[in-house]
């Protein structure tokens, strides 16, 4: 049994363990749950019938017999508690992948992956065409451009909207609100833009992955429209996600995404490139 460690009991992080609890990833159990808040992880646990430990402490998580934690909580997450999860010696898997793009994380964690033998795994979340990209990316890639469109409601909280002035409230028609690589993204949007990382990771990096981002009040979906050209050819590929039910900035694909990736761990089936 692969022993799974949940820090984050927000929208995918509750998801997650529900698909633990339903035997929809065979061969998972879930030990353990970390939140900075303790009323998020209880709310979680009580709807579970076998009961995770709560940990009171990252601390005391780390010590719980777990073989792959799952970050589900934020890049302040990622950043705090990502290199001493690897020197435990346990696998991570991130869902907060825009702290990757900043202050050298990313090269971190792999050194200290590749010293202390695990891995790190970054689901595709809420977009489709990684798989192309990737493969895509071994001959040469010219452009890669992601339109992120989101309900108003869907983008609240983001500090580029402070930085910029930028009242949602006030926006009555689609508008472009950023435009830029992703590796500015990730920090004018943390909870947003994730995709945009995953994007730039497999395919021709931060700088030269262009994102838009658009605040659109007619539409109900989030949507990502990725458009990449290269020795390949040139591909297009729309996403239009259905929120989580408790929270609109999280696309449920990016959840089923995360249950698919641990499926992946536990399998001994890889399928998809
Ligand atoms: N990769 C993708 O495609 C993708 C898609 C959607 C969301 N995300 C990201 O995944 C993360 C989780 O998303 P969500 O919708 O479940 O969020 P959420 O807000 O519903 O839940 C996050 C939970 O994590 C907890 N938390 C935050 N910081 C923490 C910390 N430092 N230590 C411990 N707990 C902490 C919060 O208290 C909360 O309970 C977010 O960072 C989000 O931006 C990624």
């Amino acid at each position: 049994m692969l022993k799974v460690g949940l820090i984050g009991c927000g929208s995918i992080g509750t998801v997650l363990a529900r698909a633990i609890e339903k035997g929809l990833v065979k061969g998972v159990v879930l030990g353990a749950v970390f939140d900075i808040s303790r009323e998020n992880a209880e709310r979680l646990t009580a709807i579970l019938s076998v009961k995770p430990f709560i940990a009171p402490d990252f601390e005391s998580f780390l010590a719980q017999p777990i073989d792959i934690v799952i970050e589900a909580a934020s890049q302040e997450a990622v950043a705090a508690y990502g290199e001493q999860i690897l020197q435990a010696q346990k696998d991570l898997m991130i869902m907060s992948v825009g702290a990757l793009l900043q202050n050298g994380l990313l090269e971190r964690l792999e050194q200290a992956a590749q010293k202390y033998g695990c891995k790190i795994y970054i689901p595709s979340g809420a977009i489709a065409g990684i798989d192309a990209i990737k493969a895509a990316s071994l001959a040469g890639l010219d452009e890669v451009v992601i339109t992120t469109r989101k309900p108003p409601a869907g983008l609240k909280g983001a500090p580029y909207l402070n930085e910029k002035g930028i009242n949602l409230d006030k926006i009555t028609t689609p508008t472009i609100i950023y435009e830029g690589p992703a590796a500015e993204a990730v920090r004018a949007f943390p909870a947003n833009v994730n995709v945009a990382a995953v994007l730039s990771l497999a395919g021709i990096g931060k700088w030269q992955t262009r994102v838009r981002v658009i605040a659109d009040p007619t539409i109900n979906t989030n949507q990502h429209e990725i458009r990449a050209k290269g020795k390949f050819g040139e591909m297009c590929c729309i996403t239009k996600n259905f929120p989580c039910p408790d929270n609109p900035k999280t696309s449920y694909l990016a959840a089923l995404a995360a249950i698919k990736t641990l499926e992946r761990i536990a399998s001994v089936l890889r399928l998809g490139t």
